[in-house]
């Protein structure tokens, strides 16, 4: 089979090897790709917003199936499109990639049935949203309703900083026209959970910790995500039964009852308190880095799971995973989330992987005059597999010092939460 994958980050990398490794084999393409996804991949310079442009390769090439990674092209409508050309994608249609698009859109289907999650009210003018934050208590919690590459949201301790939010989001700092949703402020331990579902059934995949801000101890500004590992001790049995039938089924039912049917990966970013989850918010895709350490467990072939999850045949696949954790470590550029250079060399990826349990994913890398060059925020995703996570940690820090670049960042707590709980 042919498959395209859509993206350029350590999230598409992990997905290129695991495809790459998967039983049925399969002749890999990736649009724009990396240097790392090169290693599985003939990587083709289309830009992936480009629908057209995909389209033309995808039939020229007699692609089987497009994989996209990153939610913006999804939330452009990539899958209605291509399936147009009878080009089969996994990703979600236009309207169902609202839940992740649209934080009012998701509230609606939380509040329509009966789904946990915290109060919540939009609004589209600033003296309404200030009268409303007036009569509440501090956290508060301010979301710009659209997609914000994960800065659209502020936590403020007070009530002049949530103002000053309200502002920015009316101001337009987040995109023009975007409303506001002010919201319950959560509190307990975040989990990422994923599922798949082929439009009828859902299939449990597993759940992961990130590690959202730039500092250990979880302080400094949040990032796209500083790390992840997986499975986190806290996903007992009983947790994930609710988390089935509490959040994800009746959010599945909830579209369906709306006319729309859900085809990929859905990510639920939830809060869990006392072992009960609450929704924070969906994501209509697979979480970077969650993905890279999820992926290196996953035993069961992933091209077929995608395939039989675009023909509808979920029911016939058997999900397997190693018996054992995995752990991302996240080495950033400093400066990130800001201002950050773009020009360091980077040393030591070979030596790191030397051993075995031990992958480098690469996220914001360039080859540039024959040089590796760390050009991105997030640079690499240095990603370690054993039979337990400490085991898995240790490989992944001795890892890390073994590659060089200046201004190389990353957190040093990575499963801080899950290992305070072990020993
Ligand atoms: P989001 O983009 O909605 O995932 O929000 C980014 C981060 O803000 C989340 O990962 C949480 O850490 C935090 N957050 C968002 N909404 C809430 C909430 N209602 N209560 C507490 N924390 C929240
Ligand atoms: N790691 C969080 C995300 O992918 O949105």
């Amino acid at each position: 089979m042919n498959i395209l994958i859509i993206g350029s980050g350590g999230r598409e990398h992990a997905m290129a090897m695991a495809l790459f490794n998967s039983p049925s084999k399969n002749q890999l393409f990736a649009l724009p790709g990396n240097p790392g996804i090169g290693e599985y991949c003939e990587c083709i310079n289309i830009d992936p917003s480009n629908f057209r442009e995909i389209k033309n390769f995808s039939k020229n090439n007699n692609i089987d199936l497009v994989i996209v990674g990153p939610e913006v092209p999804i939330c452009e409508g990539i899958a209605d499109y291509l399936n147009e050309y009878k080009i089969d994608v996994f990703a979600p249609s236009l309207e169902a990639s609202k839940l992740e698009s649209s934080k009012k859109f998701t509230k609606e289907i939380a509040f329509e049935n009966n789904i946990p999650t915290g109060e919540a009210k939009w609004f589209d003018n600033y003296a309404d949203a200030c009268l409303y934050l007036d009569k509440l208590e501090a956290p508060y919690v301010i979301k710009a309703d659209g997609l914000a590459a994960g800065k659209g949201v502020a936590i403020c301790e007070d009530l002049n900083g949530a103002k000053n939010s309200l502002e920015d989001v009316f101001n337009g700092k987040f995109g023009s026209g975007q409303s506001v949703l002010i919201e319950e402020f959560l509190h307990g331990e975040e989990l990422s959970y994923f599922a798949i579902t082929d439009g009828k059934e859902i299939l449990p995949l597993m759940g992961a910790q990130d590690h959202k801000r730039l500092l250990d101890k979880d302080e400094g500004p949040n990032t796209g995500g500083m790390g992840a590992y997986c499975p986190p001790p806290m996903l007992s049995t009983e947790l994930e039964n609710k988390i089935m039938k509490q959040i994800l089924e009746p959010t599945i039912y909830g579209l369906r009852k709306r006319g729309i049917e859900y085809k990929g990966v859905l990510f639920a970013g939830l809060m869990v308190k006392e072992n009960q989850p609450s929704l924070i918010e969906y994501n209509i895709r697979f979480g970077d880095p969650e993905t890279q350490a999820l992926l290196m467990l996953m035993k069961s072939d992933f091209a077929e799971l995608l395939f039989e999850t675009v023909n509808g045949n979920i029911n016939n696949y058997n999900l397997e995973w190693e018996k054992k954790k995995a752990i991302t470590v996240v080495l950033a550029n400093d400066g990130y989330p800001s201002q950050y250079n773009k020009n360091a060399e980077i040393y030591g990826i070979e030596d790191a992987e030397k051993n075995p349990n031990v992958k480098v994913f690469h996220a914001g890398t360039s080859i540039i005059d024959g040089s590796l060059i760390a050009t991105g925020g997030r640079v690499l995703n240095v990603t370690s597999i054993a039979d337990t996570l400490e085991l898995a940690r240790e490989h992944a820090y001795s890892a890390i010092e073994k590659i060089s670049y200046k201004g190389k960042i990353y957190r040093n707590d990575i499963a801080w939460r899950a290992l305070s709980k072990i020993t």
